[in-house]
């Protein structure tokens, strides 16, 4: 029987992949401009440019840039004129279409295309996946260092999820440690970018906005096996507090390393969701946020903030911070209770660990997709080789928060609908 709402929802997992899933490999955002959205993205999350393939390096389809932070990979593209001298492509990434590109832009603009997962088979993935109903975006293609397959299938919406393989012992060529056709490169070696002293350490999990979640949630579990994980239910948000609701559903793979957040509005509340509100803005559905996990978010947030590049969803009140002390006070010092009250940060738990996170406003021009930072406290467990791991979604995913930060949401969509004064021309010569 279906699990309705956190009363019921009871988390198993039964390791029901369909193909081996290392882990996320990347995210790639098509933007207007990948020099500049991508250096923005470097210096405010301090996440150093590692890896190019543009003009410079051949490749006179697309402009590419690396960011890079512990295991995540944020890749920025954007194309050349759609005129070629060559029927030769020399696109790094084979998949780039010119009208795919261009028809994103104009529905999304700078927004996330790819999600990319690293999987033992590229070729084997995208067959299984095809079989089980997938929508085909590109069928398998071996990569020029003749051992790394790519291959895409449909998400949800324009966002297309893309397997990356490579060739067991496979050892990529010196500064192919992204993709092959990648250049390495360090700008802006800054002491703290250079040494990763923001401490972003990888994806936490991927959210995505949609009109209606029931049959994504089947597709996708349909051409992955990854299984429900956690469900939020519009009666987990305190009565009274939001005007609007939503309804979540979390997916995730067998190591649950890689975990998805689907999540639909719901219609016909005297304010709109912000899912809804995003849907309009995006023209559909698309990525709303992702979380990336920190081991020191006050490091984190205290770095981000000397560079204001992102501004973020308004801190909770001080009432919040009191009930923190008896909240989390076993797990939290004072001292740190009180940075998150300088930081804004807001604390949750469940029955296995504590998290800690907060919220960017979205990012771009047309207010879509944010980033949201996270780290978890519990759950270190042990791998079969000794190595010790945390698991994937300890603490939850914030739903003791979650209508602090929808009504932070609802009034920030707000400030976005306020009409412009127009001054009155006064001059009556
Ligand atoms: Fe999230």
């Amino acid at each position: 029987m279906e699990s309705q709402g956190i009363s019921t929802f009871v988390r198993s997992n039964p390791k029901s992949d369909k193909f081996k899933v290392k882990r996320f490999h990347h995210i790639e955002f098509w933007c207007g401009d990948a020099t500049n959205t991508s250096l923005r993205f470097s210096w405010g999350l301090g996440m150093p440019v590692v890896a190019k393939s543009d003009l410079s390096t051949g490749n006179h389809v697309h402009a590419s840039y690396v960011l890079r932070s512990g295991d995540i990979d944020f890749l920025f593209t954007a194309p050349y004129s759609g005129a070629t001298t060559t029927t030769t492509t020399t696109a790094a990434i084979p998949t780039f279409d010119h009208e795919a590109y261009a028809s994103f832009m104009s529905s999304h603009g700078l927004g996330v295309r790819t999600v990319a997962i690293e999987v033992d088979d590229a070729e084997a993935a995208y067959a299984t996946s095809m079989a089980a109903g997938a929508r085909s975006s590109s069928p398998p293609v071996l990569l020029e260092d003749g051992h790394t397959l790519l291959a895409e299938i449909e998400l949800f919406g324009d966002v297309v999820l893309r397997y990356i393989s490579h060739a067991p012992c496979a050892t990529l060529a010196q500064g192919h440690d992204f993709l092959p056709k990648f250049s390495p490169m360090h700008i802006f070696d800054h002491s703290i970018v250079s040494t990763g002293e923001f401490g972003l350490k990888g994806l936490d999990h991927v959210g995505g906005a949609l009109p209606e979640l029931a049959s994504v949630i089947e597709y996708v579990m349909n051409i992955t096996g990854f299984h429900k994980f956690e469900k939020f239910e519009p009666d987990d948000l305190v009565a009274g507090l939001t005007e609007s609701k939503f309804e979540s559903m979390f997916l995730a793979n067998n190591t649950e390393s890689i975990i998805f957040n689907f999540s639909e509005p719901a219609y016909g509340t005297a304010t709109k969701s912000p899912i809804e509100t995003y849907l309009e803005r995006n023209k559909g559905p698309g990525v709303q946020h992702l979380a990336l996990i920190t081991d020191d978010i006050f490091k984190t947030i205290r770095e981000m903030k000397k560079r204001p590049l992102f501004e973020y969803m308004p801190s909770p009140g001080e009432d919040y911070y009191q009930h923190l002390k008896t909240s989390v006070g076993d797990v939290l010092t004072n001292e740190e209770i009180q940075e998150c009250e300088v930081l804004g940060l807001k604390v949750d738990r469940d029955d296995e660990g504590v998290i800690i996170q907060t919220f960017t406003t979205p990012v771009g021009d047309r207010q879509t997709v944010f980033i949201e930072i996270i780290q978890r406290i519990g759950c270190m467990l042990k791998g079969e080789n000794g190595e010790v791991y945390q698991k994937g979604g300890c603490g939850g995913f914030g739903k003791g928060n979650i209508s602090r930060l929808f009504k932070s949401m609802e009034d920030y969509d707000k400030t976005l609908d306020t009409p412009s004064t127009l001054v009155p021309c006064l001059n009556a010569n």
